[in-house]
């Protein structure tokens, strides 16, 4: 055996990981996908779950696969006061995952047969579910937005956002926070400035300078000029990214949320809005230009090949090379890499 090619094969802390099941928070459902009453069959990291919203209006989530013979609950299922019902033989489920109901028999119920259960929140109209390969409690709580606590903005509505289906890594998109190089050629844009990229122990925070409109006497968007502001982001694991704009921006709020499917596919999903008070053309236009500018990042990620050893130039060592070297807390499957290991 040849140790230097072994040595030399071996994935750096740098390449992207290999599991798609990272720990966090992961949209699962836009709330009103789910009226009271309903049910909806959830793929993602290689598993089924059921969502239902009950008469109280609580969501609930569960893994989907009935426990009496493995039918999937998300499929057909319906909703019982709280409970859930199995399509195919009707054994009723409670958000806590005990049987509560077995229709054809004497016995009534199976107290000792439980379904797995998953902590969900409702974040301004998007379901988020909690997943961790190790079925850990939430290791961090969902953060509400202060610009979101008042009735100032629209909600993130049916015309405010999109999903879509693609094939790839979930970590991508969140890379694209800390990668200035791709602006110019991916969205013929002008790369942002870092201000601030802090690392904590679950989220980065992140400041970024945009100047909108630049060497143009008036735009769209900037009819005096161009306007340089801060742009405020806080990245939660690898699922979920929010920016705020100033105010002088329309009070804009996106998010940015991922949810690996398998092993190949993952949903992304972008919602943004702004202030009601803000002026109704510029926000829809501001929101179209957002939905387009997120899809043109798929292509390029659609189609990488992994890198078990990738280059990152000397400007990319702090914060995009400090991203990857950061994100291996959230797959606890994979080996996690020591600062001695290969770089
Ligand atoms: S498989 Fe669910 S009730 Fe029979
Ligand atoms: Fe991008």
């Amino acid at each position: 055996v040849d140790l230097d090619i072994a040595v030399e094969n071996m994935p750096s802390p740098l390449a992207l990981p290999k599991s798609r099941r990272p720990t966090g928070w992961f949209q699962v459902a836009w709330s009103d996908e789910i009226s009271i009453g309903s049910v909806k069959a959830v793929r993602a990291f290689g598993q089924d779950y059921v969502l239902w919203r009950g008469e109280s209006g609580t969501m609930y989530a569960m893994d989907a696969h009935c426990r009496h013979l493995g039918a999937n609950i998300g499929v057909g299922g319906s909703v019982w006061g709280d409970e859930v019902a199995c399509p195919f033989h009707g054994w009723r489920w409670n958000g806590e995952g005990e049987n509560t109901l077995i229709p054809h028999s004497s016995q009534t119920c199976k107290p000792g047969v439980t379904m797995r259960t998953h902590e969900v929140e409702e974040w301004y109209g998007i379901v988020m579910m909690w997943h961790d390969v190790l079925g850990r409690p939430p290791l961090w709580p969902m953060a509400p937005i202060e610009e979101m606590e008042d009735e100032s903005r629209h909600p993130f509505g049916p015309t405010m956002r999109g999903s879509w289906t693609i094939r790839a890594h979930p970590q991508l998109p969140i890379e694209n926070g800390p990668d200035l190089f791709h602006v110019n050629f991916v969205h013929k844009g002008e790369a942002a400035e870092i201000v601030r990229y802090d690392f904590d122990e679950w989220a980065i925070h992140e400041e970024f300078a945009v100047t909108y409109g630049k060497g143009k006497p008036s735009t769209w968007l900037t009819p005096n000029g161009a306007v340089r502001m801060v742009l405020k982001s806080e990245i939660h694991g690898i699922g979920h990214t929010t920016i705020v704009w100033p105010e002088a921006f329309l009070g804009g709020v996106s998010v940015t949320n991922i949810t690996p499917v398998d092993d190949e596919w993952s949903v992304y999903s972008f919602a943004m809005t702004g202030l009601r008070s803000a002026d109704e053309k510029l926000l829809r236009r501001a929101v179209d230009h957002q939905l387009e500018t997120v899809q043109q990042d798929f292509p390029i990620w659609e189609n990488m090949a992994y890198q078990a050893r990738p280059n990152f130039a000397v400007e990319e060592g702090k914060n995009y090379a400090g991203l990857r070297r950061w994100v291996w807390r959230f797959y606890p499957e994979e080996q996690q890499p020591t600062e001695d290991g290969p770089t």
